[in-house]
């Protein structure tokens, strides 16, 4: 059993924003060789938004418009902020932070920010880190952003990798909430996150970082871009993903069963429905939208959870499961109680 804080995080708005630009399975079919039978049986995406050009839209671009909506819901101003931490594997430049970019979009003076690289489970580990600032009272309202634009990673001639990803954002405004020592107070009841390094080379790019400075050559043959072990992956995320359901049930003393909703990463509907299938859990009790966005990476989680939010699919008193996985390969599990 965990023990009461005397803060609590409440999610206080929610944001999300996707490019305009529609891509359907069909669509894609004129790019490389697929179809939409196989991606939707595969996959369960159907269209995914992208930046039309690069340059279009950035990542702190689609992150600002997330953010101003989340700030906007709950009611408070950029100046209000005391952080922002932001989960990109795709920031607007290598060096600063996306984080301080966004910070400066938004006029938030009043905060610090940095980025958190966990790939598609980057915005949960960012919920976990500004949680830990929110429970020991050191900070009160936070702002976490997932932000991908994965178009600018993902190669476009490997239909192994390019059919599954999006472009997008979310975003939370978390407050600190006092608890008074009460185990059933609403907000994040607990958060976990995990690595495992020796699958690091399960998603990633092979050129462009120190290991290999980026070369023309490099360029084109694609080396830049994304590289996935599909079966692995999904193998590891299955995996991953029931485990960090069990555990932090477990010790919170709950069961699957006390989980209204589940908000999960939206890598591949067949994930979902696997982790769903082990945990007893049927697919009515998590929140879809893969159909229309593919993979947005960090962004996935917080948009899913805004759409739910904005859906009325949350109750009060309801407890809400959220979950992610990605390249690293990170994972992480977090449990809310709907105020
Ligand atoms: C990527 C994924 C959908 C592939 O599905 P799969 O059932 O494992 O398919 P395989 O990789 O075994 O490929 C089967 C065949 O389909 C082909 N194929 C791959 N992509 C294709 C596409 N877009 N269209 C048509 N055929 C395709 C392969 O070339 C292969 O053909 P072959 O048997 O002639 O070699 C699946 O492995 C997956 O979802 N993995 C997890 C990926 C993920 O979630 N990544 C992000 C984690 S955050």
């Amino acid at each position: 059993m965990t023990t009461t804080p005397a803060f609590r995080s409440i999610v206080k708005g929610t944001g999300g924003f996707a490019p305009p630009y529609v891509v359907s399975n069909d669509d894609m079919g004129k790019i490389v060789e697929t179809n939409d039978e196989w991606i939707v049986q595969r996959t369960g995406i159907k269209n995914r938004r992208l930046m039309k050009r690069q340059g279009e839209f950035s990542t702190a671009d689609m992150a600002n418009e997330a953010s101003r909506q989340a700030l906007q819901m709950a009611g408070l101003t950029a100046l209000d902020l005391d952080l922002i931490i932001m989960g990109t594997v795709t920031p607007d430049y290598r060096c600063p932070s996306c984080a301080v970019v966004l910070q400066d979009k938004l006029g938030a003076k009043n905060a610090v920010a940095f980025d958190v690289s966990a790939a598609c489970a980057g915005s949960l580990f960012a919920l976990n880190i500004a949680d830990k600032f929110i429970r020991t009272g050191s900070m009160r309202r936070i702002l976490v952003v997932g932000g991908e634009a994965m178009s600018t990673i993902t190669n476009w001639t490997d239909r192994n990798t390019c059919v599954l990803f999006g472009d997008a954002a979310g975003a939370f405004v978390l407050e600190a909430a006092p608890t008074h020592g009460a185990a059933a107070a609403p907000g994040l009841v607990d958060s976990r996150i995990w690595s495992d390094g020796s699958t690091w080379n399960f998603i990633y790019q092979p050129a462009g970082g120190s290991r290999a400075p980026l070369t023309p050559e490099d360029i084109t043959a694609h080396k830049d871009r994304i590289v996935m072990n599909g079966r692995e992956v999904y193998k590891v995320a299955v995996r991953t993903l029931v485990d960090a359901s069990k555990t932090i049930l477990a010790d919170n003393g709950y069961t699957a069963a006390d989980v209204k909703l589940v908000v999960a990463h939206q890598a591949n509907l067949r994930i979902i429905e696997a982790v769903g299938e082990r945990l007893g859990l049927g697919l009515d009790r998590f929140v879809i939208n893969i159909d229309q966005y593919g993979n947005t990476s960090s962004a996935s989680a917080l948009v899913t959870f805004d759409e739910a939010v904005r859906a009325g699919r949350m109750q009060q008193g309801d407890l809400v499961l959220m979950l992610a996985i990605g390249a690293g390969m990170c994972w992480s599990s977090a449990l809310y109680r709907v105020p």
